[in-house]
């Protein structure tokens, strides 16, 4: 039976069945049945079109032509591991280079973001001979047992916190405790890594890794204020640790302004090492990590050999090379630019007008709407954050929330998300928060003359 022929129902029950309920659904309690995906657009087996404002998977566009092609032509003619010379590793090592500073030079290739990361930890540990990390609080970096340790988001539901993983605050200048009005918040954050950093050292830890998301996406789209990262990586190096951005979710032009978001940060800041996953396969599972000669070497010194049994293959790399073609020759970038400032103009309009609304921050095609319960306490609105996402998707758009308070709505489409969407989708939320508004008035009222 073709997958798109089983009645919604009749899928549900079969999940439940043969799956673990930890692997969950959106909108558990009436989920979507996909069957079909175009550009910035999903379908379900009822035809109805959604608007997908979160899957910063597809970047180029669910199911891009040019990128299923190149999957199609390379899986005809060969697909092997990274054992045997070929020139499709080599190209995209090659173009890969060009997105970044020179420094970053050396490159390997994965199957997932957190392959990714747990590679970058062992690249760290082996070239500063130090265990311990730092990172940032709520932060997530992935699924295996290593990173689990070192995501906040997560460890704090299973074992905690282990000795040699230290957590600094958000550099959230919305809610933490350097906000908008403090005239350095990047110094004075930095400042709290160092201290994260000395008390460490202090109980005899060593330092030998910072990681962070360029722009964190799990903490509640959060935007480091400029120059924070290069003052934390002072920080870290003087400690003898590397800094590791994970690009995983922001990376890839998505910033608009930049390729990568850690170059938001200032034009000379370069880390060590950069993973990047999700985005860069469009889909296919790939992922890379890059770093500098001088890490690569001190891995390559313990002899032994890194190998990964799909990651580096033909196609990976075919896809890969396809994923850059299309940002170019679609001109992504500057569209991610050009739609998520007008985006971001729209919301910013809406802020006038619904109190819910407390903070819109954003670059290019990764913006984050903050809901409150009021503005003195800027107490997050869980609830109402919930709520608005269910009538969005009655809406047909597709929308979730992030941050610990679960209260941001964050938009993080696939690159071609039009002017049109963005009108679309800011007047429906208008409609819903009108809609919101009136009837808690009503509410009120009745409770008045009760
Ligand atoms: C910032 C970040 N890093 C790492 C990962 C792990 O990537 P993957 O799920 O491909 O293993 C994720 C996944 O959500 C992520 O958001």
């Amino acid at each position: 039976m073709a997958a798109d022929q089983r009645g919604k129902a009749a899928t549900l029950a079969l999940r439940r069945r043969l799956l673990s309920s930890s692997c969950r659904l959106f909108f558990p309690e009436d989920p979507i049945k996909i069957v079909r995906g175009q550009g910035q657009y999903m379908y379900d087996e009822q035809g109805a079109e959604y608007i997908d404002c979160i899957n910063n998977v597809a970047h180029v566009g669910h199911c891009h032509p040019l990128v299923v092609q190149a999957a199609h032509e390379q899986n005809q003619v060969l697909n092997t591991n990274s054992r045997y010379l070929h020139d499709n590793i080599v190209d995209y090592a090659q173009r890969l280079s060009k997105t970044l500073p020179e420094k970053l030079c050396v490159f390997y290739f994965l199957n997932s973001g957190s392959e990714a990361n747990d590679l970058a930890l062992r690249l760290a540990r082996q070239y500063t001979g130090h265990w311990d990390v730092v990172v940032l609080d709520h932060a997530y970096h992935g699924h295996l047992s290593s990173l689990i340790d070192i995501s906040p988001y997560k460890f704090r539901d299973l074992d905690g916190q282990k000795e040699w993983v230290h957590v600094a605050p958000l550099p959230d200048t919305y809610r933490g405790p350097y906000r908008e009005d403090h005239p350095n918040p990047a110094v004075a954050y930095a400042s709290e890594v160092k201290r994260v950093v000395s008390s460490a050292q202090e109980k005899g830890r060593k330092i030998a890794a910072f990681f962070a998301e360029s722009l964190p996406s799990v903490g509640g789209q959060i935007i480091p204020p400029a120059g924070y990262f290069p003052e934390v990586a002072g920080h870290i190096r003087r400690a003898g640790g590397v800094f590791v951005a994970d690009e995983i979710q922001v990376g890839f032009g998505r910033v608009g302004k930049h390729f990568w978001a850690f170059q938001l940060q200032g034009e000379d800041f370069v880390p060590d090492i950069v993973t990047m996953g999700k985005s860069i396969g469009n889909g296919h599972p790939v992922a890379c990590v890059a770093t500098t000669q001088a890490v690569a070497r001190a891995f390559e010194a313990t002899g032994v050999e890194y190998f990964n049994t799909f990651g580096g293959s033909p196609v990976s790399c075919a896809v890969g090379l396809a994923v850059l073609d299309v940002l170019e020759k679609e001109q992504l970038q500057a569209h991610a630019a050009c739609v998520g400032s007008f985006l971001m103009e729209l919301l910013g309009q809406q802020k006038a007008k619904h109190p819910i609304l407390g903070d819109i921050r954003g670059v290019g095609l990764f913006i984050g709407v903050d809901l409150i319960k009021d503005e003195a306490t800027r107490m997050p609105a869980t609830e109402e954050a919930d709520y608005v996402v269910s009538r969005l998707k009655e809406n047909y758009i597709l929308l979730s929330t992030d941050g610990p308070g679960r209260n941001v709505l964050k938009f993080k489409p696939p690159m071609c998300f039009s002017l049109d969407n963005a009108r679309h989708v800011v007047a429906k939320l208008d409609a819903i928060l009108t809609d919101m508004e009136e009837k808690v008035r009503s509410c009120e009222t009745l409770r008045l003359h009760s």
